[in-house]
C-alpha cells in the first residue's frame, strides 16, 4: 500500500471515530465560564481568562467564592477539571458539587480538605438524597492534585452515580430506590464550585487551622465538559432512554469489568473512610444502602 494510501485510511478512521462521538454526544457546555456559569458570590475573589476557559477563585481572610451554572440538569456527566490550592492549605475546602438547592435536596459533592504539608490530599465524597446525608467516604488521593489540572467526574443517570478521578470511579452510589433507599431522581441540580474556611472541621478534624500567612488560598478550574439533560419542567424527557440521553442506556447501568478493577484499587489502597463500616456512628444500624451492592 502506498504510504498516501495509509494516510487516507487513518484520516477515515478517525473521522469515523469522531463521527460515532458527535451521534452520542450531547453536550450542551460552551467551555466558557462566563457564558455557562455565574458568580455566586465575591466577584472580587474570582478571575476568568480572557478566552473564559479557566477561573480561579480565592479564599483570603476577607472572603471565599463560588460559582453556579446559569442551567439546571436532570441526569448527564459531568467533568472538571480543578487544580488545587499549594502548599499549606489546612483549613480550606474547595468543593465542586450538584446541588438542588431544595429544602428536601438532593446533592452529589466532592470536597478537598486542605492538607498539612507533607500530608496526601483528602477527598471527601457526600451525598445528600431528599434532604439526608450523613453518606461521607473519604480518598487519599495518589497523585498531588495541586502540581496539575486533574479531571473530577460525576456520572448521573437513573441506575447510579458513578464519582471519577481522572476516569477512575472512586464511588458508586446505585439507585436502590425500589428497596427504599433515597435516590436523587426527580430534582434537577445546577453544578457549583466553591472555596471557603472549613477549619472548624475539615483537616485533622478541625484541629489544623487556616494559616492566613500563607494566604491567599487560590484553585483553578478549567476544561469543564456538561454531557447532561438540561432542565426545562419535563421530568420525563431527561428519563428517556434515547441517544442523546446516552447516559441512561443499559451500557452506563453498572461498572464496566475494567472500571470495577479500578473501584476495588481505589477502596483497597486509597480509601480512609466509608461511612458504611462505621458502627458506632450508626449504633450498629448502617443505612440500608450499605448491605446493597454497588453494582
Ligand atoms: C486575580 O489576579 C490578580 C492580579 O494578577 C491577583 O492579585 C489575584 O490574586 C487573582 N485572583 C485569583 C482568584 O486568582
Amino acid at each position: 500500500m502506498h504510504n498516501y494510501q495509509k494516510l487516507m485510511i487513518a484520516l477515515i478512521g478517525l473521522l469515523m471515530l469522531g463521527m460515532v462521538q458527535i451521534s452520542r454526544a450531547s453536550l450542551v457546555s460552551t467551555g466558557d465560564f462566563n457564558k455557562d456559569f455565574f458568580v455566586m458570590w465575591s466577584p472580587s475573589h474570582v478571575n476568568t481568562s480572557a478566552d473564559g476557559g479557566t477561573r480561579s477563585m480565592k479564599l483570603d481572610q476577607e472572603s471565599g467564592s463560588g460559582f453556579s451554572s446559569n442551567q439546571m440538569f436532570l441526569f448527564g456527566q459531568i467533568d472538571m477539571q480543578i487544580k488545587l490550592v499549594p502548599g499549606r492549605s489546612a483549613g480550606t475546602v474547595v468543593a465542586y458539587y450538584l446541588t438542588s438547592d431544595q429544602p428536601n435536596r438532593d446533592e452529589v459533592d466532592f470536597e478537598f480538605l486542605g492538607n498539612v504539608v507533607g500530608r496526601p490530599y483528602i477527598l471527601q465524597t457526600n451525598i445528600y438524597a431528599d434532604g439526608f446525608d450523613d453518606r461521607e467516604e473519604r480518598i487519599n488521593l495518589w497523585f498531588d492534585p495541586t502540581k496539575d489540572f486533574h479531571t473530577y467526574s460525576i456520572l448521573w443517570n437513573l441506575y447510579q452515580i458513578v464519582f471519577m478521578v481522572d476516569s477512575i470511579p472512586i464511588r458508586v452510589y446505585r439507585n436502590h430506590a425500589d428497596k427504599g433507599v433515597a435516590y436523587p431522581r426527580w430534582q434537577p441540580m445546577s453544578i457549583k464550585a466553591t472555596i471557603w474556611n472549613g477549619d472548624s472541621w475539615a483537616t485533622g478534624g478541625g484541629r489544623d487551622k487556616i494559616d492566613w500567612s500563607k494566604g491567599p488560598f487560590i484553585a483553578s478550574f478549567r476544561n469543564y465538559k456538561i454531557d447532561a439533560c438540561i432542565w426545562k419542567g419535563n421530568a420525563r424527557f431527561c428519563r428517556a432512554e434515547s441517544s442523546s440521553n446516552w447516559w441512561n442506556t443499559e451500557q452506563f447501568s453498572t461498572l464496566t469489568s475494567m472500571q470495577r478493577r479500578w473501584f476495588k484499587w481505589v477502596r483497597k489502597y486509597h480509601m480512609i473512610y466509608d461511612y458504611c463500616q462505621d458502627n458506632q456512628r450508626f449504633q450498629n444500624k448502617l443505612p440500608k444502602e450499605c448491605s446493597l451492592p454497588k453494582y
